[in-house]
C-alpha cells in the first residue's frame, strides 16, 4: 500500500520523507490555507521532497475552468503533480478530457462506491474516498472502502487505485491494509502514531541499560 502524506506543510512532508517511505502528498485548498503559504510555491518545495504523486485541486466548478486551471498547473508545476477535480458531473468530464491527454487525475470527495465507479470509468488514476468524514455522518467510513475493493476484484480491467483518505487513525490505516487498499493518504500525526509503539520505546531503553554495563566493564567493541 502506496503510503501518501495529506499535508501541504513543508517541514512535515520533509520530515517524513527523511523516513524512505514516503510515496506521494495530497494537498487541498483547506490544506494550503491552513500552512499559510502559497499554493504555487508550496507544490514546488514540496515537489524537491517528493518524487511521487503530488495532488493540486482545482477550484473552478464548471469542466472549462476545470480544465483551464489544470493545464496551467501542469504547465508551471512539476512533472509529478497530478490534478485533483472533485467527483461532480463536471469533475468527471475534466477527468475524461485530462487522462485522454495522458494527465494523471485524482478524483476526489468520493462517498460512494457508485461515485468510485464512475471516477475510474472517466480513467482517474486515483479515487479519493473520504473515510473519516463518513464516520463523521454516523455511518462507518471503512465500510465503503472495503466495499469499493470488493467492486475492483468484480471489474478487473479498472486500473484505477483507490486512495483512502480522510484518515483519522491508525485503526483506519490498519483496516485499510486488511482491505487490500492501494494507496492511504494521511495526516503526519498519523504516520507519527504508526512507527510509534510503547515496547518499541522500553526495548531501546532496556538494551542501552544493558549496554552501558557492558561499557562499564570495559569490553565494548563499538564504534
Ligand atoms: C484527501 O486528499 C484530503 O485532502 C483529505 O484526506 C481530507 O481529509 P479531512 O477529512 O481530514 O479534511
Amino acid at each position: 500500500m502506496e503510503l501518501i502524506l495529506d499535508t501541504a506543510v513543508i517541514e512535515e512532508v520533509a520530515e517524513i520523507a527523511e523516513w524512505g517511505v514516503l510515496a506521494g502528498v495530497t494537498t487541498n485548498p483547506s490544506l494550503i490555507k491552513k500552512s499559510g503559504g502559497d499554493f504555487v510555491q508550496t507544490v514546488h518545495a514540496i515537489a524537491e521532497l517528493c518524487s511521487g504523486p503530488i495532488s493540486a485541486e482545482v477550484v473552478a466548478t464548471d469542466v472549462e475552468g476545470m480544465l483551464r486551471e489544470a493545464h496551467e498547473l501542469k504547465r508551471i508545476l512539476p512533472e509529478n503533480v497530478i490534478i485533483k477535480v472533485p467527483c461532480t458531473p463536471a469533475g468527471l468530464a475534466a477527468c475524461k478530457s485530462l487522462a485522454d491527454q495522458g494527465i494523471g487525475v485524482n478524483v476526489t470527495l468520493i462517498f460512494s462506491a457508485a461515485q468510485a465507479l464512475l471516477a475510474a470509468q472517466a480513467g482517474a488514476m486515483y479515487v479519493s474516498p473520504f473515510i473519516g468524514r463518513i464516520d463523521d455522518t454516523g455511518v462507518d467510513g471503512m465500510q465503503l472502502i472495503r466495499e469499493i475493493m470488493q467492486i475492483w476484484t468484480h471489474h478487473s480491467h479498472i486500473t484505477t487505485k483507490v486512495l483512502a483518505a480522510s484518515i483519522r487513525s491508525p485503526e483506519h490505516v490498519h483496516q485499510c491494509l486488511l482491505a487490500g487498499v492501494h494507496s492511504c493518504t494521511m495526516p503526519t500525526n498519523i504516520f507519527r502514531q504508526l512507527v510509534n509503539h510503547p515496547l518499541t520505546d522500553k526495548g531501546i531503553e532496556m538494551f542501552l541499560a544493558d549496554w552501558a554495563e557492558v561499557e562499564a566493564r570495559g569490553d565494548a567493541l563499538r564504534p
